[in-house]
């Protein structure tokens, strides 16, 4: 049944579903030697405490990256990949910071994922948006930076976000660049805690205005806050086997998706980076209707938030829902 459900993805990194057959085949056209001998040890190092040490070999595997090729061959791989799941819209993130930050310029990355997003439209007939993410371990100035050099494709991205290190690094210290972001017409999200406080929620939905939280798992420690996201309608990207992986939850049982549908929230399920978490959107979303014994209500209900939760315009998400 979960197959065949036609599916929107909110909450994938690009850069995240680079897989590690590919990672050995752009190593070696762009004449790099990989610190793993094989494919298998490779998947042997993604093992993860913490998002830490996640987004350590998150950053070495994408130095792969160089060419707009390479950009594009990724996208085509991910969204090759879930039109097997029937996923017929996603809303894609990308790391231009992590990009620039060793040489590769932002329009290398942004014109081969552009023209991976395109052939994937036409060929599987999948939709999208485009988010860059803003990098919150480096200081809001960087981010400043990398909005002046994403204007050219102003009108390539749907919205703005923010991810990476979460503890430590609050969304206030980025409000008066989302205020820019807003300002110049973007939609909003703040990854939001997925290993911090609910205070970093409240700061997200409050003081930035986001109209997206990704994760959000937190937020359900404190229920006024809980009331707040519902209230305002603002849709949480959740990605389980993500959570799993970081040891955010100890299995999939405590995934806060059932007890977010149970409150009325607009969660989604999505896979976050598919290549290191082990499962894409599909395995996503049957690992929670198996841990929790979902309804075909509530399935529904989750597949159906992913058109409500998207960035699509209200026509569109009639045409969809
Ligand atoms: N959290 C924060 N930053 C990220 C993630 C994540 O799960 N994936 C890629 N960048
Ligand atoms: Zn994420």
């Amino acid at each position: 049944m979960i197959d065949r459900l036609p599916k929107a993805e909110l909450h994938i990194h690009i850069e995240g579903s680079l897989e590690p057959e590919l990672m050995f085949r752009l190593a070696g056209r762009n004449g790099l030697k990989l610190p793993y001998a094989s494919v298998e040890e490779l998947k042997a190092a993604y093992r993860f405490s913490n998002l830490q040490e996640f987004l350590d070999l998150y950053y070495q595997g994408m130095n792969v990256l160089r060419e707009e090729e390479d950009f594009f061959d990724l996208t085509c791989a991910y969204l090759e990949r879930v039109a097997a799941d029937n996923v017929v819209h996603v809303e894609v993130f990308f790391d231009p910071q992590a990009h620039t930050g060793r040489g590769v310029p932002f329009g290398v990355a942004v014109g081969g994922i552009l023209k991976g997003l395109e052939d994937g439209e036409i060929r599987h007939g999948i939709t999208w948006k485009l988010i860059p993410n803003f990098l919150r371990h480096l200081p809001e100035e960087d981010g400043f930076r990398a909005l002046e050099a994403a204007e050219p494709w102003y009108d390539r991205f749907a919205g703005f976000g923010l991810d990476s290190s979460e503890r430590g690094h609050p969304p206030r210290d980025f409000a008066r660049l989302f205020a820019r972001c807003r300002e110049l017409g973007f939609r909003l999200c703040c990854h939001a805690g997925e290993e911090g406080p609910p205070d970093y929620v409240r700061q997200a939905l409050i003081e930035i205005g986001v109209d997206r939280i990704d994760h959000g798992n937190r937020a359900m420690e404190d229920m006024d806050l809980v009331r707040e996201i519902a209230e305002r309608g603002v849709a949480l990207t959740s990605c389980p086997l993500s959570n799993l992986s970081l040891k955010v939850i100890d299995s999939v049982g405590q995934s806060p998706v059932k007890r977010m549908l149970d409150a009325g929230l607009c969660v989604t399920v999505n896979s976050d980076d598919p290549s290191y978490f082990g499962g894409y959107v599909g395995d996503n979303l049957k690992a929670v209707a198996d841990a929790f014994d979902l309804s075909k209500a509530d399935v529904v209900a989750l597949v159906k938030n992913s058109f409500a939760g998207s960035f699509l315009d209200d026509g569109e998400k009639a045409r969809r829902l």
